[in-house]
């Protein structure tokens, strides 16, 4: 029987990738926002590890089942490391990607170091409180002005290493074979695994 694992985000955007990225593991049965009552949680974390914890632990102890959460922050170099774990509500609360890209481009206008990196951290927790833990970085630039119409969030502001698009430029398949969240997911894969063949119970 397929083991019943929530995948603790209400984010559409990320759901659909984390499903691309890790849906193929056999005897896993993927519970997401849209088939199970995920708990409110209040992201008062100060970094993007304390958030993921706070996410998956009370999502595994709400449903009684593993559940898988992250959180993400893009990082720019000259910014000291900001947006980071605010990059949701950079503009303010309830305020759209659209307002964050136009905050970070006006902080940025004129600066000739644009480097960025995207940073992932997921955890798995159990309900019994066990958790695992995971980083998936990607490394590149701001550009100039928003470009491409795929993606969420910064993809449109955000060139990777060794690319001219942005990450809105490329295919979602394309997105999701190099960036933060597969890095990050990808490495949860062998822990999944051992949920599966019962290593873990
Ligand atoms: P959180 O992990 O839900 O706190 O999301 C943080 C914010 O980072 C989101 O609201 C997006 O603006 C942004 N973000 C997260 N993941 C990505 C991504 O893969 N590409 C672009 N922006 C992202």
């Amino acid at each position: 029987m397929a083991r019943k694992v929530v995948l603790a985000s209400k984010n559409p955007y990320k759901v659909g990738e984390a499903l691309a990225i890790l849906g193929d593991i056999p005897g896993v049965e993927w519970l997401t926002f849209r088939n199970i009552a995920l708990p409110e949680v209040e992201e008062i974390g100060e970094t993007l590890e304390d958030n993921a914890i706070l996410k998956a632990t009370a999502a595994a102890r709400e449903t009684g089942l593993p559940a898988l959460a992250e959180d993400t922050g893009l990082e720019v170099e000259v910014l000291g490391g900001v947006p980071g774990v605010r990059s949701a509500r950079f503009a303010g609360e309830g305020k759209d990607y659209r307002a964050n890209n136009e905050k970070l481009l006006k902080l940025l206008s004129g600066a000739m170091d644009r480097r960025a990196r995207f940073r992932t951290v997921a955890v798995l927790a159990l309900p019994d409180g066990r958790t695992w833990m995971a980083e998936g970085v990607l490394a590149g630039r701001i550009v100039d002005t928003p470009r491409g119409k795929y993606g969420f969030g910064y993809d449109p502001l955000f060139v990777p290493n060794g690319e001219v698009r942005t990450l809105a430029e490329m295919l979602p398949t394309e997105k999701n074979a190099i960036s933060h969240r597969r890095r990050a997911l990808e490495a949860m894969r062998p822990i999944l695994l051992d949920l599966v063949r019962g290593a873990l119970d």
